[in-house]
């Protein structure tokens, strides 16, 4: 069985050819950094343009490097949401076409199951397991029970992770795209010598809040002389950055680990996905902590991490296997939440 996956929700036109039997037969990425770097962040009409622009050529390329013609697909997916409007209506198009032309099933991939679903791709995780979902979008923990099946234990109340890191790396000059620039900033720094606060950390639940912490580091940086705003203080304040998150983050993992119980016949596997999950330092203090709790980590390597189109590819195939297939009239959603029975976050009385 082959799927073709398409993604197009954000900044990276990706394609590529996997394979029921997991393999990634081929691949195609192409970032857009370089288009959105003047502008210091991703332009949603630049991103639609740019997609528009070179997703026909990267799925014949990738056609090409898996020795497929299109008859030789199973099904054609795409993300259809949640995401930029624009770059997900040129990604769901496109694979609408294909599957018109050729009579191949169509299947419409939620980004977020497209990362859910990322670690069964690399590692074969059987379900259920515990999902930190980390992303320039989105922050939650979920059980993952089975493909289309998810139960959210907690979410941000406000900002996503990954949208912390890339603001803190705005305000530090450390331009965009912010998070793999924090990391690498953070290397030679000392995490001590700022005190930043850890939003909700031992708070009942498993919530996150991050706009607290990017004010806090905002807050330390300008209030800095202009002497003192120099490479040691960047550095020192990225990695006192990382280590407020990551304290949170294991925090609210661990919480949510209390509620996902483990049982005689399996061992208890806790998933991190979504591009910052390509993190090393926030991967090292996830894996302390599931040798603390007795739990498997899995982590994707880190290119199925950040966006792909390997996962979407393998959303479709773990759909098609199920016989979740979607008619050519899909309306792509903007906003689509994994788990719709999860309740409203109540605001009300939480503050970070
Ligand atoms: O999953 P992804 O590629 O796109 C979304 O679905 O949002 O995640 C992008 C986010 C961005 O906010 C980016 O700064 C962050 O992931 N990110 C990282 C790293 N690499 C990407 N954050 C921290 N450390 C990294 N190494
Ligand atoms: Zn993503």
């Amino acid at each position: 069985m082959f799927a073709l996956g398409i993604e197009t929700s954000c900044d990276e036109t990706a394609v590529a050819v996997v394979s029921g039997t997991r393999q990634i037969v081929a691949q195609r990425i192409l970032s857009q950094v370089d288009d959105h770097r003047p502008f210091g962040g991703v332009v949603p009409e630049v991103a639609a343009r740019a997609h528009l622009q070179h997703l026909d050529r990267l799925i014949a390329e990738a056609m090409d490097r898996a020795g497929l013609d299109f008859a030789g697909l199973d099904a054609v997916a795409a993300t259809a949401g949640p995401g930029l409007i624009g770059g997900v209506l040129v990604g769901v198009t496109m694979a609408k076409a294909i599957a018109a032309v050729h009579g191949l099933p169509f299947i419409a991939v939620n980004h977020l199951e497209g990362h859910a679903l990322s670690a069964r791709l690399s590692d074969g995780v059987e379900f259920p397991y515990l999902l930190l979902l980390v992303s320039g979008g989105h922050c939650q923990l979920l059980i993952a029970n089975g493909v289309g099946d998810y139960r959210r234990l907690g979410t941000t109340m406000d900002d996503a992770l990954g949208e912390a890191f890339d603001k803190v790396a705005k305000l530090l000059g450390l331009g965009y795209p912010g998070g793999p620039a924090v990391e690498a900033a953070a290397l030679g720094g000392d995490a001590r010598r700022f005190a930043l606060p850890r939003p909700m950390k031992g708070r009942s639940g498993c919530h996150f809040s991050f706009s607290g912490l990017k004010t806090a580091v905002k807050q330390t940086w300008e209030g800095l002389s202009e002497d003192g705003r120099d490479d040691r203080a960047r550095a020192d304040l990225c990695a006192a950055f990382q280590e407020a998150a990551a304290d949170v983050l294991v925090d609210r993992t661990s919480h949510a680990l209390a509620e996902f119980p483990a049982s005689a016949s399996r061992q208890r596997t806790l998933v991190v996905a979504g591009g910052v999950a390509a993190n090393s330092y926030l991967r090292a203090r996830l894996a302390a902590l599931a040798e603390a709790e007795k739990v498997r980590l899995v982590a994707p390597p880190q290119g199925l991490c950040t966006d792909n189109g390997a996962m979407i590819a393998w959303a479709g195939v773990e759909r098609l296997r199920l016989g979740l297939t979607d008619g050519l009239d899909f309306a792509p959603r903007p906003r689509w939440p994994l788990d719709p029975d999860a309740p409203a976050v109540a605001f009300a009385g939480i503050k970070a």
